[in-house]
């Protein structure tokens, strides 16, 4: 049995929560590997909306195992408020969640230290979503992490030497040695909170469910272009949140990675800082936003907006070895005359459709423009009620991108999935 991943190929918030959510009854477990509350994960159904943060998209469907696998790192007092609400919604989460011992802690100090470093960098900020991600991350690869194990045993005297050592850095950092007592008790009590969820080797336990012939979906959070690695770096996140991400996040051998589904807006967005080609400042971008609710879930910051952008996508399509498209938010289009797609870039050294090295200023992209479907795509409910230029439009984005386009949604709500292969 292999394992599949769902990964976004933009810069985040393509949808990955609701697709997750569609895909889960065909799997056993569902696996978060890496990101932590950065991440804002929204589903649809039955007239509610929900939004996740930390926990897999995989809970509101029945009977699945949801893991958060070692390469996530964990707020417990965000967890304890994500978990209570899902709790409260019916779930019986601490049957169905397993949380693996590896997990970084993200501390008080952590977050604060994310609005230092933020503040620091002054114009040249990447608008972080403030929830302590690089400062954590920061400490797991220094080896100065804590992790969710070390609560079962006596953390004390690890937390105090990594809290004194933070209390240093943000007093050089900031002139001033900030007051922690009342974020450290709640993050003390939400520890205990914790304690109450089934705390494993989820490495074992997750190879031990392969080799039993389940099968597992696992859930990316952020995009491939927010990959430390890979992404437009600075402006990243501090993750690897390419499919490598999952090998490494939850202890799954490459060899065992099976379909990859890569998903995508029929246009594009981006919220915090740093390049973005395709960007629109005009009142298309506007309109895009305003169709599409380009607010960020977790900050509910302005999601900047654009079109479609291929030479990004063929990047991101290389480096996850995509195996199926999963096109969003396309009813968002509905009513664009015209809809454009960048196929490659103008730069000073001539014109490129490979991603390069860096795509600030002095690259423009250049379109492909084709007509709008002025059609409300919204009541479809099979590929047969789709416009022709609408089919025209996935059949061109399929020969751009070499990867058959599997799945077509078409609203927020789960039911509003259209699976065309
Ligand atoms: P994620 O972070 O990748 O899970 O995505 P987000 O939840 O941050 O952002 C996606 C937003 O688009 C959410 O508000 C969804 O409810 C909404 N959404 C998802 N699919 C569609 C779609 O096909 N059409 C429309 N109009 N909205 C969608
Ligand atoms: P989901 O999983 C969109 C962005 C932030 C910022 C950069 C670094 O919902 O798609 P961080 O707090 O991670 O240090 O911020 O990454 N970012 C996201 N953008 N969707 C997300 O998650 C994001 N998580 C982080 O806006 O630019
Ligand atoms: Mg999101």
């Amino acid at each position: 049995m292999k394992v599949d991943v769902l990964l976004g190929l933009q810069w985040g918030d393509e949808g990955k929560g609701k697709v997750v959510d569609v895909l889960t009854p065909k799997y056993d477990v569902v696996a978060r590997f890496q990101g932590g509350p950065n991440a804002g994960h929204t589903l649809e159904f039955d007239g509610k909306k929900y939004v996740l943060r930390s926990i897999p998209s995989g809970v509101f469907q029945h009977g699945q195992i949801n893991i958060i696998g070692n390469g996530v790192v964990l707020d417990p007092v965000l967890f304890r408020e994500e978990a209570e609400s899902l709790c409260q919604s019916g779930i019986d989460l601490k049957k169905v969640l397993k949380i693996s011992k590896k997990v970084h802690l993200i501390m008080p100090t952590h977050r604060l230290l994310d609005a230092a470093n933020e503040l620091l960098k002054g114009d040249a900020k990447i608008g972080t979503t403030g929830k302590g991600i690089g400062p954590t991350y920061t400490d797991k690869i220094g080896r100065n992490g804590i992790r969710v194990g070390d609560i079962l045993l006596d953390f004390d005297a690890k937390y105090e030497i990594a809290k004194e050592k933070h209390l240093k850095m943000l007093e050089a950092l900031t002139g001033s040695r900030p007051n922690i007592n009342d974020a450290e008790a709640k993050w003390f009590d939400a520890i205990q909170y914790l304690k109450e969820y089934q705390l494993i080797d989820s490495e074992h336990y997750i190879n031990k469910l392969i080799n039993d012939g389940k099968s597992v979906l696992c859930e990316g959070a952020q995009g491939s272009l927010l990959d430390v690695d890979f992404g437009s770096y600075p402006f990243v996140t501090s993750s690897n949140t390419i499919c490598a991400g999952a090998c490494t996040g939850l202890g799954v051998a490459p060899s065992k990675i099976g379909e990859v589904y890569g998903i995508f807006k029929a246009y594009c967005t981006r919220v915090g800082s740093g390049p973005f080609p395709t960007e629109l400042f005009d009142e298309t971008g506007k309109k895009i936003r305003q169709i599409g609710h380009e607010y960020g879930a977790v900050t509910g910051r302005e999601r900047r907006c654009g079109w479609i952008d291929l030479v990004a996508l063929r990047y991101t399509i290389m480096l996850n070895g995509v195996t199926q498209l999963i096109m969003m938010k396309s009813d968002v289009l509905d009513t664009f005359p015209v809809i454009k797609a960048c196929t490659a870039y103008s730069t000073p050294d001539g014109v490129i459709s490979d991603f390069p090295y860096n795509i600030d200023n002095n690259i423009s992209p250049i379109y492909t423009e084709l007509p709008g479907w002025n059609t409300d795509l919204s009541k479809a409910t099979s590929p047969e009620d789709f416009p022709k230029e609408f089919n025209d439009y996935i059949h061109f984005l399929e020969k751009e991108l070499s990867v058959p386009i599997t799945i077509v949604s078409v609203g927020p709500d789960r039911t509003q999935t259209i699976i065309r292969k």
